[in-house]
C-alpha cells in the first residue's frame, strides 16, 4: 500500500506534507512502508502525522530507523544535564528509561514519564539569548521572536543527526502571536503560540547570488570545540540567526578539556541523499572559522569572491557573510511556522532544514514535547564534482 500524502499550507518554497493513514508508533523499519516514508522525509523534508499516540520507546525506534546503528541522543546520552555551562541545560532532559528521548516544554508537569514528582520545564526565551529584549509592553501587545535558529546537533565529536522526531504531547493553548525581527527590515511573521519555525537549507542555497553560491560550494566551516559553552557567554542578534562579535565567548582555554581530533570541520552545502539537491547547512552559532576553496584553474573570475580562496579567523567577518548568505531563507515568505495539535509528530530532515522555537509562554501555559534525534553513524555529504563544475 502505498502511503498517501497531503500537503501542508507552506510557503509555497518549503516542501512538507502531512502523512495519512500510517501510525508511526508501529512502523515496521524493514519494511516497503517504512522504505516509502524515508524516501518521503527526504523530498518533502518535513513529514507531519497527526493524532500519533508514540511511547518514548517507539520514538527512539522510529528515529532509530532512519539510521540503524545509531545509539545515542545527538548531543551524547545524559550529557547535557550534567553540564551546567551548556546553552542547552535549562531546556532539555532525557527522559529516564529512554535517554536518548528528551522532554522539552514549559510549565510544570508531575510524575512525567518517569520523572518523580513536580518538574519545571522551561519554554527558551529570547530573554536569556538575545542582546536586545522586546518591552514587557511589546510583549503584552503579542510580539515575540524566534529564539535560535539551529539544527539538532553536537558539533563536536558527534555526527549531526539525519532526522529529528519531535512529538507534541501537551500543546499550549492562547493567541497568535506576532515574531519581530527587529533588524531594521520591518520583517514579522504570525505563528501560532510556539510554533516551531522551520527554513530550508535548500531554499537558502538556491536564493544565493551566483558569487555566494560559488563561495557556498567551495566554503568549508570549522566549529569551536565544545560549542554550546564556547557561545555560553555571547549574545544573539535579534532575527536569533547568528552571534553578536563582542568578543564574550568563553576562552578556548576555559572549555572543558577537548583534543583538537573531535573538532568538526564540515561542508557548507550538504547533499541530499534521495533527491541530491544542495541544502546549506550551516549551524551560525557555533562557527569559529571558514574555510574557501580556490576558484579551480580557468575558471572565470569575473565578480568572484575569494578568487584565490580564504581562511576567515575573524568572528565578526565570519558571522558577517554567514548572515549575509542564510538570512534571505529566513525571510517571512519562506519560513513554515508549524501549528501544533496535541499528538502530532513531526519528522524532519536535520540535514536540510533549519528550525527555530518560538513564541512567550507564561509559567502556566504548559507544554510537554518529546524530541529525539540520534548522533548519526557518518558525516554529511558535500557537493560533489559536478556540482562544484555546476556551481563554482
Ligand atoms: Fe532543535
Amino acid at each position: 500500500m502505498s502511503v498517501e500524502t497531503v500537503p501542508l499550507p507552506l510557503p509555497p518554497t518549503l516542501d512538507a506534507s502531512k502523512v495519512k493513514g500510517v501510525d508511526p508508533s508501529s512502523i515496521d523499519p524493514n519494511s516497503e512502508q517504512f522504505k516509502e516514508i524515508e524516501q518521503l522525509l527526504y523530498k518533502h523534508s518535513i513529514l507531519v502525522f497527526r493524532n500519533a499516540i508514540i511511547s518514548p520507546e517507539r520514538q527512539f525506534a522510529l528515529a532509530k530507523a532512519f539510521d540503524p546503528t545509531a545509539e545515542n541522543f545527538g548531543h551524547g546520552n545524559n550529557k547535557i544535564e550534567k553540564d551546567k555551562q551548556n546553552i542547552l541545560n535549562r531546556t532539555l532532559r532525557g527522559i529516564p528509561r529512554v535517554p536518548q528521548v528528551q522532554l522539552i516544554g514549559n510549565g510544570i508537569v508531575h510524575d512525567y514519564e518517569g520523572f518523580p514528582g513536580e518538574m519545571r520545564l522551561e519554554h527558551p526565551s529570547h530573554h536569556t539569548w538575545h542582546k536586545t529584549h522586546l518591552s514587557p509592553e511589546d510583549e503584552a501587545a503579542g510580539y515575540t521572536r524566534f529564539v535560535r535558529w539551529h539544527m539538532d546537533a553536537a558539533l563536536y565529536d558527534l555526527q549531526p543527526p539525519r532526522v529529528t522526531t519531535l512529538y507534541g504531547r501537551v500543546v499550549p493553548k492562547g493567541p497568535k502571536q506576532i515574531v519581530r525581527y527587529d533588524d531594521g527590515t520591518g520583517d514579522e511573521l504570525e505563528v501560532p503560540l510556539a510554533a516551531t519555525a522551520y527554513a530550508s537549507g535548500k531554499i537558502m542555497f538556491e536564493l544565493l547570488p551566483r558569487e555566494l553560491k560559488s563561495v557556498a560550494v567551495r566554503g568549508r566551516v570549522q566549529y569551536a570545540p565544545h560549542p554550546y559553552v564556547w557561545v555560553s557567554t555571547a549574545k544573539a542578534r535579534s532575527t536569533a540567526l547568528a552571534m553578536e562579535a563582542e568578543g564574550k565567548e568563553v576562552p578556548l582555554d576555559n572549555l572543558p578539556p577537548w583534543e583538537e581530533s573531535k573538532i568538526q570541520i564540515t561542508p557548507m552545502l550538504w547533499k541530499n541523499p534521495v533527491t541530491g539537491d544542495l541544502h546549506f547547512q550551516v549551524h551560525p552559532y557555533c562557527v569559529a572559522e571558514v574555510f574557501i576553496d580556490a576558484l579551480p584553474e580557468g575558471t572565470s573570475r569575473d565578480d568572484a569572491l575569494y578568487p584565490d580562496g580564504a581562511h576567515l579567523t575573524d568572528l565578526q567577518e565570519v558571522r558577517d557573510l554567514l548572515y549575509k548568505m542564510q538570512r534571505p531563507a529566513i525571510s517571512p515568505q519562506f519560513v513554515y511556522p508549524h501549528d501544533w495539535h496535541e499528538n502530532d509528530l513531526i519528522v524532519f530532515h536535520n540535514r536540510g532544514v533549519m528550525h527555530s522555537v518560538t513564541g512567550t509562554l507564561q509559567p502556566d501555559q504548559v507544554r510537554a514535547y518529546h524530541q529525539c534525534n540520534l548522533a548519526a553513524s557518518d558525516s554529511p555529504v558535500g557537493p560533489d564534482e559536478e556540482d562544484m563544475q555546476k556551481w563554482v
